[in-house]
């Protein structure tokens, strides 16, 4: 009997193609969306389940899982849906696809970056409306980006690919990171390292979060910090919704109290909060970071490698340690 892989969610066809010539696949051909019970039924059955960041493998999921489970190889590159701890005390091994999105996520933070300074959608929705009357030397100003500060939160792969467009449209790069970046590669982004994350809100003129969504990071930009951010300054959130205090940012955009946000990811997906879809400050775009062929392509052949790896005994390259 070859091990039984269950897959939650309707992946590229050319990705489920190649797993089932490799494997013994159940694919979710109606993309139907998992509930708790259906990933407890899967971790009963499968060796190797993968997920994506819609299903919830909790703890009490994971309390219930069959010892044929071995593998946990998630689509995807954040894994703060998934209880790591009690998937290493099961001895169950954990993958994600580290790489093969960074850029997609970094466009998509340059599009929000330029969207929300530029005021496109809103620009957008005045002409579908049959707003736009006249061209106007007043109307829909926006803000220039060159000269201005960045400051990222997060300076790994996908913050390092967002400060190296950023550095492209003249923006000045500041970062706050757990670590400093090695003098060579500050050097190549042209980046300013500020240890204090509060200092450095307090002088950026756009705050783009690109860090993981883990316990130390939860509302890293909480209602104290929303509150340091000057006035005419913008908040981009590519990265997880809970890294913001959303209920205290949509306060913030509702006093006008900074210019605005760009978010692509959101505290309660994919249920966005109703007041936020009101603002005309805010560009909303849903969870699309890593939409485009070639990541999701990618991000499949990382998984059937990191599958493929660990039934052929090997330990793959992209595990994830708790
Ligand atoms: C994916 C993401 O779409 O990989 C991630 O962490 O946030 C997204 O780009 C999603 O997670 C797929 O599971």
């Amino acid at each position: 009997m070859k091990p039984l892989i269950i897959v939650t969610r309707k992946l590229p066809t050319s990705v489920e193609q190649r797993m089932k010539e490799l494997f013994n696949v159940r694919l979710n051909n109606d993309d139907r969306i998992f509930t708790e019970a259906d990933l407890i039924a899967a971790v009963k059955e499968a060796h190797v389940l993968v997920p994506t960041v819609t299903d919830k493998i909790s703890r009490d999921v994971l309390a219930e899982a069959g010892s044929d489970l071995k593998m946990i190889a998630n689509f995807g590159v954040g894994v703060d849906h998934i209880d790591i701890v009690s998937a290493r005390n099961k001895m169950i091994t954990v993958t994600n696809t580290p790489g093969v999105l960074t850029e997609d996520t970094a466009d998509m933070a340059m599009a929000l970056m330029l969207g929300i300074t530029r005021r496109m959608s809103e620009g957008e929705r005045m002409l579908r409306a049959e707003k736009w009357k006249i061209w106007s030397p007043t109307g829909m100003l926006g803000m220039r980006l060159r000269d201005k500060n960045l400051g990222i939160i997060g300076m790994g792969r996908i913050g390092r690919a967002v400060a190296m467009r950023a550095k492209a449209f003249g923006l000045n790069i500041h970062y706050h990171n757990r670590h400093q970046l090695d003098e060579g590669l500050e050097k190549e982004l042209g980046a300013t390292y500020w240890q204090s994350l509060d200092q450095m809100i307090t002088q950026m003129n756009i705050i783009s979060l690109n860090c993981p969504s883990t316990p130390d990071t939860r509302h890293i930009m909480s209602e104290r910090r929303l509150g340091l951010m000057q006035k005419h300054a913008y908040l981009i959130n590519t990265a997880r919704g809970d890294v913001v205090d959303e209920e205290a940012l949509i306060k913030t955009l509702e006093e006008n109290k900074i210019a605005g946000a760009g978010l692509d990811v959101y505290e309660n997906e994919p249920n966005v909060n109703p007041r936020l879809v009101a603002l005309e400050n805010a560009l909303l775009a849903p969870h699309m970071g890593s939409a485009t062929d070639e990541a999701r392509a990618a991000m499949g052949e990382k998984v059937l490698i990191n599958v493929k790896t660990f039934l052929d005994g090997h330990s793959p390259r992209d595990r994830v340690l708790a």
